[in-house]
């Protein structure tokens, strides 16, 4: 495309959403590769696995392992098979969270949630087959140094059980209807999301050169301010943007009596908030310089995203 948003920058470099635009569509077609056929039996299953996980979603997370790729030099392939494991897991927290048992949600990604759509019972398989196939392609794929792909695994585990997103699932549910303190919510968003988002970041810098433990402690940081923005700013997109921008249902934390940082602190100090993060975020980033390009670009987008 030859507009000026595609051009490259002075450095050679495609201007942000023109990058952005390049890797949704590479996990896009990576994902309608590694998920199993339609038609496959049991069809059913399959097609709602397809149904969760294609033509949709922001693909953050994906973003997120793609940018932090590049202070490594990692080899896209290895990067397209944790972006792809991390979005299936995503995908799949999606899909419970939108359960009747859980948030009793009924539109996803601007669709009917894929127990509308299909079943409940088909949507839990669906979660269980989209967890499992993560896994099966992260350890799948041919990496050079062994000790390192098990070290991603046992990461990307970590983040997705009862320490990690499912553990912060819990907490949400428990904490329908109370107050939470400022340490309980962030504890809460850290688990449910932010664990997720850090577990991206981590997987980016893991399939590419070592980075130095010094290197490595600020990326951790940056990945733990980021993880905690991007909850902190779905919070305040649920009472803030239409259903029709979100394609999800708007203002369902408050009808659900949820704990947000909006009904802990307000609007106001709620942005004030993802704006000290977002500035975290990007100072944790300074030892890295230019290679952090693309991770001080996301974490903007992060922090200014309209849905
Ligand atoms: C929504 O995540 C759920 C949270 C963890 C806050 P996203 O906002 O990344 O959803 P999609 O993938 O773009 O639909
Ligand atoms: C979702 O948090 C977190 C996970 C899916 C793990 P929310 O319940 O706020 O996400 P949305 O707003 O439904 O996307
Ligand atoms: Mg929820
Ligand atoms: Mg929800
Ligand atoms: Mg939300």
């Amino acid at each position: 495309m030859n507009t000026p948003a595609s051009a490259p920058s002075a450095a050679g470099q495609l201007a942000f959403e023109e990058w952005m635009l390049g890797v949704q569509s590479q996990v896009e077609a990576a994902l309608a590769r590694s998920l199993p056929p339609a038609e496959a039996i049991p069809a059913r299953l399959h097609q709602a696995m397809r149904y969760a996980s294609l033509n949709g979603g922001k693909r953050v997370r994906p973003l997120l392992v793609f940018a932090a790729g590049e202070l490594g030099a990692a080899p896209p392939e290895r990067l397209q098979v944790a972006a792809s494991a991390v979005e299936l897991i995503h995908s799949y927290s999606l899909v419970h969270d939108d359960l009747p048992a859980m948030d009793d949600d009924t539109l996803r990604r601007g669709r009917p949630t894929c127990h509308v759509e299909f079943d409940e019972a088909t949507a839990l398989l669906v979660g269980d087959s989209l967890q499992s196939l993560a896994f099966e392609l992260l350890a799948g794929q041919d990496f050079a140094d062994r000790g390192r792909q098990v070290e991603m695994l046992r990461l990307l585990a970590r983040a997705s059980g009862s320490c990690g997103m499912a553990g912060g699932q819990a907490i949400d549910l428990e904490a329908v209807g109370k107050s939470l303190n400022q340490p309980e919510l962030e504890l809460m968003h850290a688990l449910k999301t932010g664990a997720l988002i850090r577990a991206a970041v981590l997987l980016g810098a893991l399939c590419g050169n070592a980075l130095s433990d010094a290197d490595s402690a600020a990326l951790d940081r940056f990945a733990k301010r980021a993880g905690l923005l991007f909850q902190v700013v779905d919070d305040i997109l649920d009472c803030t943007a239409s259903t029709a921008t979100l394609g999800k249902t708007a203002g369902k934390d408050a009808a659900a009596e949820k704990p947000t940082y909006v009904s802990l602190m307000g609007l106001e100090r709620a942005r004030d908030f993802a704006g000290d993060l977002r500035r975290q975020a990007r100072e944790a980033l300074s030892p890295f310089g230019e290679r952090s390009r693309r991770l001080l670009e996301l974490t903007d987008f992060i922090t200014q995203r309209k849905f």
